[in-house]
């Protein structure tokens, strides 16, 4: 079989080989339930405490602070749910941006049949947010702002310290969430020193399982369980933990967090790499990333005008190359990305994105023959369609 390539880490990463033995040897050896009182749950807890001291120390918090849920989606909903529900009195205003995950936006229908009242900051072309925005927003009844950290189609940063240091200076208390699930493990994130009140990070976008997650939620912030049972998680989410989900995540960002630097440096490579050479193939090709310090190292999204990118990814995939047209959260749904519109993209610029998202596990040998291989698809799909 060819060499396959994989650029659609921001969809989801491979297991890190250590990751899935010790987890393997979890599920085998350490199977015990935390809840039980003999050597097996003790040891079993054990392993979920170890996972939330490196968590915590990777964040720079307190290990009390870091709740383990069973990913990005959890965690979201957990938080901007939880704060709302426990905080009703404090206010019914939520501001967040145009384009967060679906795992935010979908949950401010329900918040909004609750009786609260959501705002939206828009982004400008470059996809990043106005914290001057946020200033004309807040009022008196404003309670949470809930912001993403990197955006997984786009790639662009958001002025998150600068968000943070603006509700400081607040005369209200307003609670701050933000989703680093495409951010954690690449760029520094310390939700303490920001101000940041609670954080998702998700598993298996840094090499870890999927199905594992974690809330942060600072010290004597209040919310409401959303899953009441058992009491797991100081009650906050019960069931019975994903103990290998939990260690591998564990051992995940350990590994994630010693060569962090080193990792960033050559995604960032392969990233400048990849949009040059593309580019000298398509030279009408827009690329809709940023290259300042708005732009994350592992996500380029590259519009190609006049093809229809569901279409340049099967060919692509013929060569054994994965990529991801729009977001895969919502590249099933068949609609217009709500990221790309908000960045006023066109319609033509939309049908032809595709993103190319890298872990450290690429190499910079993989874009000669990805970018080669884009220009030929392109050229075959443009003469078909008598662009060419
Ligand atoms: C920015 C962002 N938030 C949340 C999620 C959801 O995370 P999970 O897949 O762990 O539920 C994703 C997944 O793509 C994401 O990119």
């Amino acid at each position: 079989m060819e060499k396959e390539i994989y650029f659609d880490n921001s969809a989801t990463t491979p297991v890190y080989r250590e990751v899935a033995d010790l987890m393997h040897e979890t599920m085998i050896r350490n199977f015990g339930n935390p809840s039980s009182l003999h050597k097996k749950g003790i040891q079993a807890e054990q392993g979920v405490n170890h996972a939330r001291k490196i968590l915590a120390a990777a964040l720079e918090v307190k290990p009390e602070e870091i709740y383990f849920t069973s990913g990005g989606t959890e965690s979201n909903n957990m938080a901007i749910k939880g704060i709302c529900l426990a905080n009703k009195s404090r206010g019914n205003h939520i501001i967040t941006s145009n384009v967060e995950h679906p795992s935010v936006l979908n949950v401010y229908d329900h918040m909004e049949e609750l009786g609260f009242r959501v705002s939206f900051l828009h982004v400008q072309e470059n996809g990043v947010v106005d914290a001057d925005e946020l200033k004309e927003l807040l009022c008196h009844d404003t309670l949470l702002v809930s912001l993403m950290h990197v955006n997984n189609e786009s790639g662009a940063i958001q002025p998150i310290q600068e968000v943070g240091e603006i509700l400081k200076d607040y005369h209200k208390k307003v609670y701050y969430h933000v989703d680093t699930v495409q951010s954690f493990g690449k760029l520094p994130v310390l939700p303490d020193k920001w101000g940041i009140d609670m954080l998702s990070v998700s598993g298996h976008k840094l090499h870890g399982s999927k199905g594992s997650g974690v809330l942060y939620l600072r010290k004597g912030t209040r919310i409401k369980a959303l899953v009441e049972g058992g009491g797991q998680e100081k009650r906050l989410r019960s069931g019975t933990e994903n103990v290998p989900g939990i260690v591998g995540l564990g051992k995940a960002v350990e590994l994630a967090m010693k060569d962090r630097e080193e990792h960033v440096k050559k995604m960032a490579a392969i990233r400048e790499t990849l949009a040059s050479r593309i580019k000298e193939q398509v030279p009408d090709c827009k690329i809709n990333s940023n290259f300042d310090d708005t732009g994350a190292p592992h996500i380029l999204n590259i519009s190609f005008p006049g093809i229809k990118s569901e279409v340049l990814l099967h060919y692509l995939e013929q060569d054994g190359i994965y990529v991801s047209s729009g977001s895969a959260c919502s590249a099933r749904k068949g609609k217009l990305s709500h990221v790309l519109t908000a960045m006023h993209l066109t319609d033509e610029e939309m049908e032809g994105s595709i993103r190319f998202s890298f872990s450290y596990m690429n190499e910079l040998e993989e874009v000669v023959p990805v970018a080669e291989s884009v220009g030929k698809a392109v050229r075959e799909l443009q003469q078909l369609t008598g662009r060419g």
